[in-house]
């Protein structure tokens, strides 16, 4: 049994940290290594990796959200080794803690199970709420308030890019018309409006297991958090603070997480393929080194844990860059496989991140099951 899997068992009852074995293997915990997890929640993989520090290893933990960093403090006051930062990852390098280096960084993206089940947190189209679906409720926009602002075309924007929802422009064309009578503020209330411009799914279909409302609630989410720019500024961050032999694990729970994971992984693992058009890319010095396969769950983890379906876990290794004669500094901070070999964004254009006013449609169009789960 490796140590993952003998710790999976240890950890704390009613909380299931997704592919925790996985992921213990995945960081190779060193004794007095120092770590960060990024995405605390309920310190499922936190309380795993501090297992294995010795008394002078560091586990620095991060989340946005404040019940999420209460319980932190709750948990962990006592122990030295443990620092916590309210705060987005995507911040981590300007966090001092983390200025040392780090041996190993988690990322377990999306939503807790506590912000999804509680009705206050407005996630849930399951459950009538207040219309919030913040990650930190004191920063930022609330999606009632992002819905009563924006305008039709990037309501529309956001469901298409971020919720491959094809109905997009029908359903905001439905919430500007319904919110010029009534103020849409609760989850029931967005939900319903959803449901009632949507065609019939033929009873028996897949479609017809999937509320209407699911993919709309993951774009307005995605959009209210910045999901995914600050994915992209969180990866970068965790390159430039990994030490060398660190690893990077980060688990997704759908397709426009985890397509920013690979291709970043992937662009600074492998050198950029020849383009006939373009001048040669020079001296390509990857920084990354890919460790294994994509992972997901297997079938008894997703019978004790339905969220657990659609987590894909990608490993990766910090390399040693060591630059040719003759090449040029990036500059503190900056990765050097990217450099060296010109401006390769991890993303062609075609997939890069869409905001409002793109419409990019060319993402995978499947429904991630935990959100299925989310009802
Ligand atoms: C899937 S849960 C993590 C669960 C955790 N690994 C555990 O075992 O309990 C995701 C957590 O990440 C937090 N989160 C999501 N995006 C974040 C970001 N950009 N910065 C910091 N925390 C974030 C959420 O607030 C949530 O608490």
């Amino acid at each position: 049994m490796t140590v993952g899997a003998r710790m999976r068992s240890d950890a704390q009852p009613g909380h299931l940290p997704v592919l925790f074995a996985q992921v213990m293997d995945a960081l190779q915990v060193k004794a007095d290594g120092i770590y960060l997890d990024g995405t605390f929640g309920r310190g499922g993989h936190a309380r795993g990796v501090l297992e294995q520090l010795g008394p002078g290893g560091r586990l620095l933990l991060m989340d946005k959200d404040p019940e999420a960093i209460a319980y932190a403090h709750a948990m962990f006051d006592g122990d030295a080794r443990v620092s916590v930062q309210r705060g987005s990852f995507a911040e981590l390098a300007q966090w001092d803690a983390t200025a040392g280096g780090l041996d190993g960084v988690l990322l377990d993206l999306g939503v807790s199970s506590p912000q999804l089940d509680v009705a206050e947190r407005g996630f849930s189209f399951g459950k009538d709420g207040p219309l919030d679906m913040r990650m930190d409720p004191e920063s930022g926009q609330s999606a009632a308030q992002w819905l009563a602002r924006a305008d039709e075309g990037e309501i529309a924007d956001v469901l298409f890019n971020y919720g491959q929802e094809r109905m997009s422009r029908r359903i905001a064309r439905t919430i500007v018309a319904r919110r010029a009578e009534t103020p849409l503020t609760r989850t029931a209330q967005l939900a319903e409006l959803i449901a009632s411009v949507m065609p019939r799914a033929r009873p028996g279909t897949d479609k017809s297991r999937i509320h209407p409302a699911t993919r709309s609630f993951q774009a307005i989410r995605i959009h209210i958090n910045r999901e995914l720019a600050d994915l992209e500024t969180g990866l970068d961050a965790a390159l430039a603070r990994l030490k060398v032999g660190g690893r990077l694990a980060v688990i997704s729970f759908h397709s426009l997480e985890d397509r920013i994971v690979k291709r970043f992984i992937a662009g600074h693992a492998k050198a950029p393929a020849g383009n006939r058009r373009l001048p040669v890319a020079q001296d390509f010095i990857p920084a990354l080194k890919i460790v294994g396969e994509a992972l997901r769950a297997g079938p008894e983890e997703t019978a004790a844990n339905p969220r657990a379906r659609s987590a894909v876990l990608r490993v990766a290794e910090k390399l040693e860059q060591k630059p040719g004669p003759g090449t040029r500094d990036p500059g503190p901070g900056k990765s050097r496989s990217r450099f060296l070999a010109g401006p390769q964004p991890s993303c062609s254009c075609r997939d890069r991140v869409p905001g409002p006013g793109s419409r990019v449609p060319a993402f995978h169009p499947r429904v991630p099951a935990f959100e299925r789960g989310a009802a």
